[in-house]
Parts: C-alpha cells; sequence; structure tokens
C-alpha cells in the first residue's frame, strides 16, 4: 500500500503530539514559517482564499478575522478535516473539505489567493497539482507555499533538537520517510530548481523566492535566534497568474 503525507496525522498518538508541538511558545511555524507567509500574502481583505493541507484551519480562523471574502480549506487526514470542522463553525463562509489536494477539482477562475503551508512536500506529483491552481486562480491572482527546505528533505533526519546537518543526495529527488515525534513521517524531496520549474512549466510567473531566515524579536531567547541562523528550515515560492 502506498503511505500517504496524512497517514502520521491521522494515527492519534502522532496528532496529539503535533497539536502539542504546534502550541509551543518557540516553535518554528509562529517564528520562521508564518512571518513570511504574512509578509507574502499582504492585504487579505475580500479575498478568496484557499488553502491546501489546511491542518486544523486555525489559520483561516485568523484570515477570516482579518476580513477575508471566504475561506476553503483541503484536508487529507480525516482528524485534522474535524478539528478544523470544529474551528470553523462560527463562519459560515468559511469551509473544509476532506480530500486530498491531488483530488480536488480546481473549479476555474474562482480564488484570489492559494496557499500552502508545510504540505506541498508530502506529495509525489506536484505538477498536476499545480496546473490545478493556475486553473482555480483568477487572472492576477496569487499562489503563496511553504515547504521543507531542499537541505532539510534531501537528507531527513530524526527529530530531535540537532547541533550538526547533513546535506547528501540532493540531487536524488523522490520519497524519504523521517522518524518524527515518535511516528513515521512519509515526504517527497525535491530540489529548488524542481519547484521552480514546476511553476513556471504549469504557467506561473515566479514572484519570490525567500528562506526561513530568523529575524530577532521573534525569538524569545538568544540561543534559540543563534540555531535557526545556521540552517534554513523553510523555502517560500510565490507565483502570479497572468491577467
Ligand atoms: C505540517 S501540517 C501543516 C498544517 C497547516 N497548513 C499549518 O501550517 O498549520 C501538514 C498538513 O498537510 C496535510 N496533508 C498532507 N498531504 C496532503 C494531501 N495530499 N492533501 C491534503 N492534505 C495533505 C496533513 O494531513 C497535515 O494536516
Amino acid at each position: 500500500m502506498r503511505n500517504h503525507g496524512t497517514d502520521f496525522y491521522d494515527n492519534d498518538a502522532n496528532f496529539e503530539k503535533y497539536m502539542q508541538r504546534r502550541q509551543w511558545q518557540e516553535n518554528a511555524n509562529d517564528t520562521l514559517e508564518k512571518p513570511v507567509i504574512m509578509e507574502l500574502l499582504g492585504d487579505i481583505s475580500d479575498r478568496h482564499i484557499l488553502d491546501l493541507g489546511c491542518g486544523d484551519a486555525g489559520f483561516g480562523v485568523e484570515l477570516l478575522k482579518k476580513g477575508c471574502a471566504a475561506y476553503v480549506g483541503i484536508e487529507g487526514s480525516r482528524k485534522m478535516t474535524d478539528a478544523s470542522t470544529s474551528n470553523l463553525t462560527a463562519y459560515n463562509n468559511g469551509t473544509v473539505l476532506h480530500m486530498r489536494m491531488e483530488e480536488y477539482t480546481y473549479p476555474r477562475d474562482t480564488y484570489n489567493v492559494v496557499i500552502s503551508r508545510l504540505a506541498i512536500h508530502y506529495l509525489q506529483h506536484i505538477e498536476s497539482v499545480f496546473r490545478g491552481i493556475h486553473q482555480t486562480l483568477k487572472p492576477g491572482g496569487k499562489f503563496i507555499f511553504s515547504i521543507e527546505h531542499p537541505v532539510i528533505t534531501s537528507t531527513l533526519q530524526p527529530s530531535g533538537i540537532r547541533t550538526n546537518w547533513v546535506v547528501d543526495n540532493y540531487f536524488i529527488e523522490g520519497y524519504r520517510e523521517q522518524q518524527w515525534l515518535g511516528g513515521t513521517v512519509h515526504k517527497y524531496h525535491r530540489t529548488v530548481e524542481d519547484y521552480f520549474m514546476a511553476l513556471t512549466g504549469a504557467g506561473f510567473r515566479v514572484a519570490s523566492l525567500r528562506e526561513s531566515r530568523p529575524v530577532r524579536e521573534h525569538f524569545l531567547t538568544e540561543e534559540t535566534y543563534e540555531r535557526r541562523r545556521r540552517i534554513p528550515l523553510f523555502l517560500f515560492l510565490e507565483g502570479v497568474k497572468n491577467g
């Protein structure tokens, strides 16, 4: 049976540990990933937003509070979808669909913004998903995504506080397994060039390429800040649909 990136989150123990980790005060999502995503997103008022691999849709709630017109999350894990549904109950312009992003039909010219935060490195094939995203954006719309940085996915190592890094097998794209938070995660490694080419191949103009460069004020301690200056954890790309 083929392993999916969502399997990890449908295991009760993994789900609990992941949700706890996400709440840590100095978690990498909040200190390194979210600040760049917010910068790239800019003003979202009146925007129709699609979020691929939305997790518990906590970010959707935030976007709805900030005034986006509508938020649709796509989530492949049953447990995450249930958490999203519960978080979005108060919003009639917020919804989540339980399916893999590879299965979504991507209705034409529908959204102003498609985002995906730390989910696309779980996909075996990205080309058809990127074409679907291009199709579902309105002209001028943007696709913003973050992934684990290819220098990390090339050579995955077990979770824990690392003190050294190895980058190896960088040009050997494809399946990787990682022991993380007590479970096994299934991911796919691609090079920076692969992501860039998939975007342009789907018709996008690449408008930004960013890395998770740490900013001191986002960290409580000097120690964590210095550690985060050693290696990039995340890569971000923004594609724009001409029009
Ligand atoms: C690291 S979590 C990030 C969740 C959320 N985007 C955030 O930043 O908090 C990755 C999420 O992507 C989901 N996911 C992985 N592969 C997916 C796929 N093929 N289709 C839809 N969701 C997927 C997982 O179930 C998980 O909820």
